[in-house]
């Protein structure tokens, strides 16, 4: 099917948001005079300016021209319990009260049973603190390197590790390309790392199968989300989570979870734990930082070694690894995620599938097919992720990151930027066309946002 042009209906609903948000626009304005494209992360930098907030509590933020944002991004999916918790800002309170919050450059018995906790959660027998996921999965490609000996790493197309060398080939679908999930996503890395990275279809264990076989003994490991997050809020499927065990062992590569969004989203713990696959390391951030920058790499104590001294690993965590007051940011929210597991998880789990079905009424209403993806499934019971897709042919399963990021198969433009602008004239934020539901969000919460998609999908019609 034909690829619609959205340029006009972009242009008004961007002149309609300048409007009603002119503090933003000037903010953005001086923005442009020192920070690049006035931010610091693309993604926050949604055209034609973003908008500015003063305040952050709960389901909402407030941004500079007084509206009161119901948000479903959530801290880039971190906040499990809405913006600035106060079981977490109270503790920051206390801490910072009691000359403790800083960064000292010492250490204390705080990230120990930040560290006991984490372990007792996931499986995990060491782990290791750094300050994001990105450096989380380099030192994981660096560990089975290490380790293993070997030079390659396997990955799935659309899958998203962060900004470092490994991580940055095969993340966006090049549809002009015949490599759509191969290709290099960044300029100035390093030559060797297009050789050093195969990249396979996730969900597909025959596809696994054979570059196992082809690569197999030359692969130091296979690295994967087993919640697929931006290549489509898509679960893996149990079969392919088995057959990546089965088959990293059998060839003597390691398996990698990269847990940055699935850790602490689905149970108080591991996803791996759900599916009862125990990966060789994890990596995990997000939620389980309790929106301070924690991550960290967990796993097999033999492996993990390797980071310490005389191991040959340089993984030293980095300055502001474990800050105190990230890790008692970390620690308080994981505490409270094991004492609220029972109450929190199928709350939001429900929640979030009133979403998906009131996003997909709305829109049907209007016209226009849209399906929501990040449903819970029989090996992921409890899902708050969701994300929706208007394939071109209503009957798309958008089952794969080869049909949801493929504008050919999906209107890209219209889920992750048309559809993200139309609702924030109705004072709603969403990522990748919705997002994550947190504890703070209310029945009236989901209601208000089924409303914002039917207006969102009546001033969409026309243009279609
Ligand atoms: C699955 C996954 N891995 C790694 C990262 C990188 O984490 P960070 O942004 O903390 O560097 C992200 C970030 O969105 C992610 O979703």
């Amino acid at each position: 099917m034909k690829r619609r042009n959205h340029a006009k209906l972009r242009a008004l609903l961007a002149a309609e948001y300048e409007r009603r948000s002119p503090r933003s626009a000037a903010i953005h304005r001086e923005a442009l005079q020192h920070l690049v494209d006035g931010g610091s992360h693309t993604i926050r930098l949604l055209q034609p300016f973003p908008p500015r907030i003063t305040a952050a509590r709960g389901a909402f933020v407030t941004d500079e021209d007084g509206h009161q944002i119901l948000d479903f991004w959530q801290g880039h999916y971190a906040n499990i319990l809405g913006h600035n918790p106060p079981v977490v800002t109270e503790a920051l309170a206390r801490a910072f009260g009691s000359r403790m919050g800083l960064q000292t450059g010492f250490t204390d018995a705080l990230q120990v049973q930040t560290a006991e906790l984490l372990c007792s959660r996931t499986g995990a027998e060491r782990v290791r603190f750094t300050s994001s996921g990105s450096l989380a999965t380099m030192y994981a490609t660096f560990l089975s390197r290490g380790f293993t000996g070997r030079e390659m790493v396997m990955k799935v197309g659309g899958g998203w590790h962060g900004a470092q060398p490994w991580g940055l080939i095969g993340v966006d679908y090049h549809a002009e390309s015949a490599h759509s999930f191969e290709e290099q996503e960044s300029r100035g890395l390093p030559p060797a790392v297009a050789d050093q990275v195969i990249v396979t279809r996730f969900n597909d264990p025959e596809m696994l199968k054979k570059m196992f076989e082809k690569h197999g003994d030359r692969i130091a490991c296979f690295i994967f989300e087993p919640f697929l997050g931006s290549g489509g809020c898509l679960p893996a499927t149990a079969e392919f989570l088995h057959a990546a065990r089965e088959l990293t062992r059998k060839h003597g590569a390691l398996l990698v979870f990269d847990e940055v969004i699935s850790g602490f989203r689905f149970c108080a713990g591991s996803i791996a734990r759900l599916f009862g696959v125990q990966p060789d390391l994890a990596t995990y951030a997000k939620v389980m930082g309790g929106g301070m920058p924690v991550a960290a790499v967990a796993g097999r104590a033999d492996v993990m070694k390797l980071a310490g001294r005389g191991g040959g690993v340089k993984f030293s965590g980095g300055t502001y690894s474990c800050h105190p007051a990230s890790m008692l940011a970390s620690h308080t929210m994981m505490e409270h995620l094991v004492a609220h597991e029972a109450e929190l998880y199928p709350r939001i789990t429900a929640l979030a599938e009133t979403a998906r079905q009131a996003v997909e009424q709305a829109f049907s209403a209007g016209g226009i097919a849209a399906r929501c993806t990040g449903r819970s499934s029989n090996a992921i019971p409890s899902s708050s992720m969701a994300a929706v897709h208007f394939p071109h042919d209503p009957a798309t399963p958008c089952d794969s990151p080869e049909q949801t990021r493929n504008p050919d198969v999906c209107d890209v433009e219209l889920s992750d930027t048309v559809l993200q602008l139309a609702l924030l004239l109705e004072d709603v934020f969403v990522m990748h066309g919705l997002g994550a539901v947190s504890g703070a969000h209310s029945e009236a919460d989901i209601a208000r946002l089924g409303t914002a998609c039917r207006n969102a999908a009546r001033r969409i019609t026309p243009y279609l």
